[in-house]
């Protein structure tokens, strides 16, 4: 598995795997106005070259939030997000962020297993966070 940062075709691959792991996916256009940010930190994780993988954050200053990460539900189970995870976090240490921060709906065990892992700790709750009703937990992680 190669870990990269995103290049503008990326950008389709990673809607597609958007829809197919969300009920609420980014659309393509918000990809893209994300994508071309000054403050975006991107990784994708490439097998043969299909996108197995991807990751991306947005910073502000010291703090970074982790917009979205998903796996193709054929690779999963393989250390893939722990990877992407982690390439990510080394993009922001090096862009001078100091904490992670990141948002899950309180029903996806396996993201928070997977956040809690790497280290993330669980500070607060967001009710009604997410378009259809469900809470998000609110966590974190200095770097
Ligand atoms: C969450 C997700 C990204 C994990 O991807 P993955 O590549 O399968 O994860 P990894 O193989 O790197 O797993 C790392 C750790 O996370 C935890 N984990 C991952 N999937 C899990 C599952 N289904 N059940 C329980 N724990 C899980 C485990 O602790 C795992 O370590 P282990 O395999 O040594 O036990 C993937 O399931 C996914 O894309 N889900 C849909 C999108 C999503 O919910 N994204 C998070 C949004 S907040």
């Amino acid at each position: 598995m190669e870990y990269r940062s995103w290049v503008y075709e990326d950008i389709f691959s990673v809607a597609e795997l958007e829809k197919r792991c969300f009920s609420d996916p980014w659309s393509f256009q918000m990809l893209a106005d994300t994508f071309f940010g000054a403050n975006t930190l991107t990784v994708a994780a490439v097998e043969g070259g299909k996108t197995a993988g991807y990751a991306f954050a947005v910073a502000a200053g010291e703090e970074a939030d982790l917009a979205n990460i998903a796996v193709d539900p054929a690779a999963r189970r393989r250390g893939t997000a722990r990877a992407l995870l982690a390439c990510l976090e080394e993009k922001a240490r090096a862009a001078g962020v100091k904490k992670m921060f990141l948002e899950v709906r309180v029903s996806n065990a396996p993201a928070m297993a997977l956040y809690l892992k790497a280290g993330y700790v669980g500070r607060y709750a967001r009710p009604r966070y997410y378009g259809d009703g469900e809470d998000a937990l609110v966590m974190e992680k200095f770097l």
